[in-house]
């Protein structure tokens, strides 16, 4: 069951809560939307004093702590958005079956692997991939269904990661090359791999979830990108194109076709809106490795090697820019932002080649298969 609002006679089902009680420590304080939290406020905040004055050791220790903000001298920011400070690193349960690199962030078998092109044609390794990528689909709507204004990424994090454990999945982002989170979370001028944080959403916002679980040995792939509230008119189309330049790809795979031909149906498309195509990051093989042969660009006239056959399994998770293609690193190593600060969106689903065409293993089951982001325009 979801939690209610706390605001007296609300009773509407409750989508963030409450930062300070976070910052506190303070379980439950949860809340449908900012509005009701405003107007409920100037009561709400003597709960933060009352723990104040029976903890002040937890109060003080969160007092203590870093900033919610992080700084690094230095650094050159290209827009506005701001690394966060993140909670700790989040445990699983021993059950839970895991990857190699689990333990030290290596992912030896993935080394191993070189440049493998594997055709899956065991149907019991079939069913698994089928498993997984349904699996994950629904770890990702977990995680869609909290974005709101007031919510932070990391509470997105904590909502997924918890979700593949119901699930008796482990969320393959978790230590993979050390990656601290289950999940990424990436807003506005972030295109890929953003560490989710205590940055609350604000109205107006664009987030991206991407989600993988490993489950029976397999990992699922996918994820989507949805506004934070309403949020202005170049959003709506950078994101709109972004979820074409993924259906227009999709609906080109078959056997036969090369993987390199993505990239020309993707960028035609982005090209013709007004957009750009991010080149540091491609589609990937996956199966019982997370990322694998084959390579597939989402950029025009690339050399991706290889022709699809029936049993392929790979993403296409193009990104797309409102401005230039070119990305840079934040000192994090891992969230890519766009040089120029204008906003880029994401879409990403694992597809399994048929003989016909393809099979979209981590499709959208409720809505009619429509985006998230859909239902909200
Ligand atoms: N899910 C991402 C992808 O689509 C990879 C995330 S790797 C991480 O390939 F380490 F950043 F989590
Ligand atoms: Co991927
Ligand atoms: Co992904």
């Amino acid at each position: 069951m979801s939690p209610t609002c706390e605001t007296p006679n609300c009773g509407k089902e409750a989508k963030f809560r409450c930062p300070t009680c976070v910052k506190l420590g303070i379980d439950g304080s949860y809340f449908c939307a900012q509005d009701c939290f405003k107007s409920y406020w100037k009561d709400h905040k003597k709960v933060h004093a009352l723990v104040e004055k029976l903890h002040p050791g937890s109060a003080l220790a969160a007092d203590k702590q870093q900033p919610l903000e992080l700084s690094w001298p230095g650094y050159h920011f290209t827009g506005s958005l701001r690394p966060h400070r993140q909670t700790p690193r989040r445990t699983l349960p021993d059950s839970i079956v895991r990857p190699d690199y689990s333990n030290d962030g290596t992912p030896y078998s993935e080394r191993q692997s070189k440049s493998v092109l594997r055709v899956i044609d065991d149907d019991a390794e079939l069913e698994d991939m089928r498993v997984v990528c349904r699996l994950a689909r629904e770890v990702l709507e977990e995680g869609m269904r909290a974005v709101a204004p007031g919510v932070t990424t990391d509470e997105i994090d904590r909502i997924v990661h918890e979700a593949c454990i119901e699930r008796d999945c482990y969320p393959s982002p978790l230590n993979y090359y050390g990656f601290p989170k289950s999940c990424c979370t990436s807003v506005n001028e972030v295109i890929c791999h953003g560490i989710p944080d205590l940055r609350p959403l604000v109205e107006g916002d664009i987030v991206n979830i991407d989600v993988t679980c490993y489950h029976r040995e397999h990992h699922g792939d996918l994820n989507e990108t949805v506004f934070v509230g309403k949020v202005d008119e170049d959003s709506k189309r950078l994101v709109q194109a972004a979820y074409d330049c993924l259906q227009k790809s999709i609906e080109a795979v078959r056997p036969g076709v090369k993987f390199r031909d993505m990239g020309d149906i993707i960028q035609r498309h982005a090209h013709s809106a007004g957009l750009s195509v991010v080149r540091t990051y491609c589609g990937h093989g996956i199966h019982r490795l997370f990322h694998c042969a084959p390579n597939v660009p989402h950029y025009a006239k690339n050399k991706a090697v290889g022709v699809m056959k029936p049993g392929h399994v790979f993403t296409i998770e193009p990104m797309i820019n409102l401005g230039v293609w070119r990305d840079q690193l934040w000192q994090d190593d891992w969230t890519s932002v766009t040089v120029d600060g204008k906003r880029s969106a994401q879409f990403e689903e694992t597809l399994l080649v048929t003989e016909t065409g393809c099979d979209v293993l981590t499709r959208r089951l409720a809505d009619n298969g429509r985006p998230f982001f859909m239902s909200q325009v």
